[in-house]
């Protein structure tokens, strides 16, 4: 069997991770490795949905520009512990070696999930970054679901972080290693105090800015209603706290989402060169098909985003510096506009906007009425999504228009009325994020084709608007 090749690029990101064609979920091993950053992922070459994982590979000298390399792990012969797929695990370098730990998965009937799974973490080698080879199980089924290794070294141990479902409760236990082939079990790091939540998926534990952070993706059993918040069948967010080896994280905040957008998940950190974190999450969906599968391909990675934590213990997720070296100069536009006004942007294709409405123009604060200041993005004359600044609401929304085949209903991230937005359009994804980066919206946008037209509107009072164009610089 061939691996699929996206038919049309209407859609297809040209500045973030991807596969060729085919179906992808979670990033898996994150690592730099001989001068390369490599990024693997959940990748099913052969279709654009869900199906027998692989993990797919791309690597890149600056984080800007991706070279597709092949696909590093396929599943094993009929009837091993991966026969049925390499599920989502990480990476570390240890003495000019990759050990590649994932999730070995299979059915038990050889068929589906309908009899349950074995989940055994494994490990797999490469002294190339490319060719890996299989070392078999280095922990053992815990139950039917126990998965997404995440390896780290602390005061010169290895720790590896697993999901699980323990007693209809999501934990994340730790395993232990003096040599990366052989694991003890150390406990339960964490149990999700929500028994709403009946497994944690992809556990990320770090250190970073004198805290330990936890990142996951909580499985809860009914979804409730919480406002903004969990708006999506798979949502991850984290906690911040403290940790001593041998002891359980001890949490200091409550869960907080980490992305506010549609498609925002798995999110997965790495120890970068120079004491940097950086993350990438996956933009894709579950639980609706994707508009792009009629173009043979479905999901792609979110801008890599360097984490940082505030004293207020919230992350800080600002994409990559690196990324500013993408686009070229910045056109700048300024206009006042009175209530119910517009004003037309240039068309461009894919670029980097930063937008700045001035709640103080051209009337002071306040006596301004400005309630809203939109902006719709057009393609072929339809809008495909909105924009919002909601100044009373203090939010920023995004709201995808009718029709759009990445989702419906609207997202909404906490802003700070008058802050600047950093918006990132590629040909089908949009990525906000707060001047301060504290807050982040990303989600998928297929509707229409070709360049986009942003018309700028006033919504109950006038407002003055600064905004910078930086195109996508061509090849
Ligand atoms: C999360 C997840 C992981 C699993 C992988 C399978 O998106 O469900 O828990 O390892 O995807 O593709």
């Amino acid at each position: 069997m061939q691996p699929l090749r996206r038919t049309n690029d209407r859609w297809y990101p040209s500045f973030h991770v991807a596969a060729p064609g085919g179906w992808i979920n979670d990033p898996n091993g994150l690592c730099f490795f001989d001068g390369r950053f490599h990024a693997f992922f959940q990748h099913h070459p052969y279709s654009p949905a869900w199906g027998p994982m692989h993990w797919g590979h791309a690597s890149s000298a600056d984080l800007l520009e991706w070279r597709e390399e092949p696909i590093a792990l396929a599943p094993g012969e009929p009837g091993s512990d991966d026969a049925d797929g390499i599920w989502s695990g990480s990476a570390v370098v240890h003495d000019g070696t990759l050990y590649a730990f994932y999730t070995g998965n299979r059915w038990v009937n050889g068929v589906d999930d309908k009899d349950g799974k074995f989940q055994t973490q494994m490990l797999a080698t490469s002294t190339d970054g490319v060719h890996f080879e299989k070392h078999g199980a280095v922990v053992p089924p815990v139950n039917a679901d126990a998965r997404d290794p995440k390896v780290f070294s602390h005061d010169g141990r290895w720790y590896m972080t697993i999901g699980a479902e323990v007693d209809g409760r999501g934990h994340v236990l730790l395993y232990t290693s003096e040599d990366l082939y052989n694991w003890f079990e150390a406990g339960s790091l964490f149990v999700d105090p929500d028994p709403n939540v009946f497994m944690v998926e992809c556990p990320d534990f770090f250190f970073l800015d004198g805290k330990w952070v936890l990142i996951y993706g909580p499985m809860v059993r009914t979804p409730i209603r919480s406002g903004y918040s969990l708006r999506n069948g798979h949502n991850v967010g984290y906690v911040v706290g403290s940790w001593e080896p041998d002891a359980q994280f001890v949490p200091e905040t409550d869960f907080r989402l980490l992305d506010w957008g549609h498609h925002f998940y798995a999110t997965q950190s790495f120890a970068a060169p120079n004491n940097r974190r950086l993350a990438f999450g996956w933009m894709g969906e579950f639980a609706h098909p994707l508009a792009s599968r009629e173009d043979s391909w479905s999901g792609q990675l979110s801008l890599p985003r360097e984490l940082s934590l505030s004293d207020a213990l919230t992350l800080h997720c600002a994409p990559a510096p690196e990324i500013a070296g993408l686009f070229g100069p910045a056109e700048t536009h300024d206009a006042t506009l009175q209530a119910g006004e517009t004003t037309t942007l240039p068309p461009f294709e894919e670029a980097w906007l930063r937008v700045t409405p001035d709640l103080e123009q051209p009337v002071p604060l306040q006596t301004n009425t400005c309630e809203q200041v939109v902006l719709h993005l057009i393609r072929d004359d339809v809008p495909s999504a909105h924009i919002v600044f909601d100044t009373l609401a203090e939010r920023i929304h995004l709201v995808l228009a009718r029709g759009n085949g990445a989702g419906s209903g609207y997202r909404s991230m906490p802003w700070t009325p008058g802050d600047a937005l950093g918006i990132y359009l590629d040909r089908g994804s949009i990525e906000l994020f707060t001047a301060d980066a504290t807050e982040t919206l990303s989600s998928l946008d297929f509707l229409g084709e070709g360049p986009r037209t942003v018309e700028i509107e006033s919504v109950a009072g006038p407002v003055g608007v600064n905004v910078e164009v930086r195109p996508l610089k061509r090849g």
